[in-house]
């Protein structure tokens, strides 16, 4: 029970890792607000992570939404923990790349991410709290990636907003940290696999594989192999630990 009677709130918490994490956090002891961009979709994950769970409509490329995030939850007492975990993929060469999908992804994975931090950091602040905040980078923001650079450079930045943040925020006693996956089996990799057998003329279902094979641990990864690491983040084990942003990748990236 390490985050006994903590209220945490995950974005994109219908989905893939987000889901997990919740389950996880609840077995911990707290409960959770699910936010996802439809309602439908968080209270269908909320209803299924039982009564510790709710659901709340989030879009965090929307600043209004973002609002009411914040006051819905502070509300309910206000947030000890927030993970930043919504995120959007692309796909592209250089020369393909547009413009529309360079605003798409930065505005969830970047801009979005930035003031869902800023608004809960100010409402942790408000209420005095020593909040924790986890972001959702990736092993994409530790090196570029021939056809992924618009997503690479996304979670560059999530992983440089983790330090200035972590940095800054420390201050109020809020430690903000994040989790670099590195390939993980959830809705967004048969996305990822579509695009990457477009262009790269794979069959489906090829370019998961070969990720799979290539991994040192010996498998892709699953949505509650990033469990473990989140709780450590969001608990009192992790006190001193501050701007940081942890691989959990089964050993594919080292820094
Ligand atoms: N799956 C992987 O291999 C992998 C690898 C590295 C990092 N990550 C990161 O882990 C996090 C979770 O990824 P996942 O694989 O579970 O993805 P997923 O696609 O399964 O889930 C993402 C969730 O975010 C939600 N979302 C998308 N846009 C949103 C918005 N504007 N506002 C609110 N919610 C929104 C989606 O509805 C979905 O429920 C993401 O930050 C992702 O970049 C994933």
């Amino acid at each position: 029970m390490r985050l006994a009677g903590k209220y945490a709130a995950i974005t994109g918490g219908a989905g893939g890792i987000g889901r997990a994490m919740a389950a996880g956090f609840i077995a911990e002891g707290a409960s959770v607000c699910i936010a996802d961009r439809t309602i439908e979709a968080a209270t269908a994950a909320a209803e299924a992570l039982g009564p510790n769970a709710h659901a709340c409509a989030l879009d965090v490329a929307k600043s209004a939404s973002i609002a009411e995030f914040a006051a819905f939850t502070a509300q309910r007492g206000g947030l000890d923990i927030l993970v930043n975990n919504a995120a959007i993929f692309d796909l592209a060469p250089i020369a393909d790349i547009t413009e529309a999908s360079y605003d798409r992804v930065f505005a969830v994975n970047v801009k979005g991410l930035l003031f869902t931090l800023q608004a809960i950091a100010n409402q942790m602040i408000a209420a005095g709290k020593r909040g924790r905040i986890v972001n959702m980078a990736s092993q994409a923001g530790r090196r570029g990636e021939a056809l992924v650079g618009v997503y690479c450079a996304s979670k560059a930045a999530v992983i440089s907003l983790t330090q200035s943040a972590g940095l800054d925020l420390i201050r109020h006693g809020i430690r903000v940290n994040g989790i670099a996956p590195g390939v993980v089996d959830t809705p967004m990799w048969a996305e990822v696999d579509a695009l990457f057998a477009r262009y790269e003329n794979l069959p489906l279902g090829e370019k998961k594989r070969q990720v799979g094979l290539a991994v040192p641990y010996g498998r892709m990864g699953r949505p509650e192999d990033l469990v473990g690491a989140a709780i450590f983040l969001a608990s009192d084990e992790a006190e001193y630990v501050v701007a940081q942003t942890l691989n959990v990748d089964g050993g594919n990236w080292m820094s």
